[in-house]
């Protein structure tokens, strides 16, 4: 390992130096007479314009210089992926954040707590990548220096749609963003994992220490392939405010603040959607059974009441959700409990040995005893009854409720935990369920 490491660096370098020697050499070895651009060389003949077939052998020059530049950096990446700690396998594992962003000055607002709370510049570059194209957002960007990495998404054409589909062109261009960014993260610079915000989400003082403390069960459990920061349920009444430390599984794609592998994304980067990147992974041939990991109380709160969606789902639901306030050491507590068959089975034990208990007296706050209890759905309408009713989101995706663990949905009500919960023996969801 050591050795590999060693000859890699060694390779990489020596290459480096070759190149720049060979091209200093011919870079020198050219003719003086006829470079553009370069007053003073340009004695005699008049016109100054050097011949045309000097300017096509500078330009093809010019091309392969940027290219071999390219194609340096990305073995510098390598290298410096390849060393020891902090980078190697050796150490703490590098894990940066990607800021997608447009065109809302407002990203300073999530930048700023970003780098209020993050433990290590080290440990968690900050990469900002830019899409839109506008001015006053990129100020704001570029002055945080070199705290931040500034890049911009290069292609700002409209995505031609068909004609039902112009109103949806936003959710076009945020698909296009993503890809780019994420091959920039994975591909050209090489990382190994990415928590990626948006530009209006402000992020927990633990953002950092909960991404890193469960880094290692994503890696190692192939039943996972996510971990967001982000509890749908997660209003004030509705979780446990003595239980910031509990962490859950779901089956529903949280997004908002969320960890994804390298090994993933290349599983869905040649089939990226153009549009509605979100709701494309919460379908079955996406998520194929896995599950996120998620917090009872939300490590990301959104801001982003304007934005490509309209802003009444943000007034009626999400500008309620709490964001957790103390740090929590999560590096330093036992995880185990997330994995999937321990997991499963307490959470089995847990749903199915709990009473069953009627609407009524859940909403009316006459549960005898400290829970948890059992609510029964047995059709998609009395699962969005009983949501709505209770007030929990009521909607689905590809049949899975929001912060559903095999169907149950798990929340407090009046200061105890209910299961919103199929009958027992549930075998798998319905996607017709919406
Ligand atoms: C909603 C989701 C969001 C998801 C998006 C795509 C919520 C609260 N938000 O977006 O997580 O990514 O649908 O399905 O559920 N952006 C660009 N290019 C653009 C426009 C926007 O890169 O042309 C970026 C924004 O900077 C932002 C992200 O895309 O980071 C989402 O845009 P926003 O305007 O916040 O849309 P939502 O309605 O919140
Ligand atoms: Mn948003």
């Amino acid at each position: 390992m050591l050795r590999k490491r060693g000859s890699l660096i060694f390779c990489g370098t020596v290459l480096f130096v070759t190149w720049n020697a060979v091209l200093v050499l011919l870079l020198w070895g050219r003719p003086p007479a006829g470079e553009p651009g370069q007053p003073g060389r340009e004695k005699g003949e008049g016109a100054g314009r050097p011949p045309a077939d000097v300017v096509g052998d500078m330009l093809r020059m010019a091309d392969t210089f940027e290219e071999e530049l390219e194609r340096q950096k990305k073995i510098l990446v390598e290298i410096q992926n390849h060393q020891g700690p902090p980078n190697g396998r050796d150490g703490p594992p590098v894990l940066p954040v990607l800021v997608i962003a447009c065109n809302r000055v407002t990203v300073r607002r999530c930048v700023d707590k970003l780098l209020q709370h993050r433990p290590s510049a080290e440990l968690h570059p900050i990469i900002v990548s830019q899409d839109c194209g506008d001015a006053d957002t990129a100020e704001v960007i570029r002055s945080y220096g070199s705290k931040v990495t500034h890049l911009k998404q290069p292609d700002l054409s409209d995505v031609p749609v068909r004609p039902e589909h112009k109103k949806f062109q936003g959710y076009y261009k945020i698909s296009r963003h993503y890809r780019w960014a994420l091959n920039q993260v994975f591909r050209s610079r090489a990382h190994s994992a990415v928590v990626i915000v948006e530009d209006d989400l402000e992020v927990a003082p633990d953002f950092f220490e909960y991404f890193r403390a469960v880094l290692p069960l994503l890696k190692s459990d192939p039943s996972l392939w996510c971990v967001s920061a982000w509890n749908d349920n997660g209003r004030e009444g509705y979780v446990d405010p003595g239980r910031a430390d509990l962490l859950h599984r779901t089956d529903f794609f949280p997004g908002l603040g969320w960890m994804l592998l390298r090994e993933v994304w290349e599983e869905l980067e040649p089939k990226w959607p153009a549009s509605f990147w979100d709701d494309w992974m919460r379908q079955p041939e996406q998520r194929r059974g896995r599950a996120c990991v998620r917090p009872e109380i939300s490590r990301t709160l959104t801001f982003g009441r304007k934005g490509v969606s309209l802003g009444q789902f943000y007034d009626k639901y999400l500008r309620y959700i709490k964001l957790n306030a103390e740090f929590v050491p999560f590096t330093e507590l036992d995880l185990s409990y997330l994995k999937e068959e321990t997991y499963r089975d307490a959470f089995q034990r847990d749903v199915y040995g709990a009473p069953l208990v009627k609407y009524e007296d859940v909403k009316q706050g006459q549960l005898k005893g400290t829970g948890p209890f059992r609510l029964q759905y047995s059709s998609k309408d009395s699962f969005k009854v009983l949501a709505k009713n209770l007030g929990i989101m009521d909607d689905l995706k590809s049949g899975v409720p929001r912060t559903g663990y095999r169907g149950v949905v798990s929340f407090i009500s009046r200061g105890r935990r209910v299961y919103l919960a199929p009958p027992a023996g549930w075998t798998k969801y319905d996607p017709s369920w919406s």
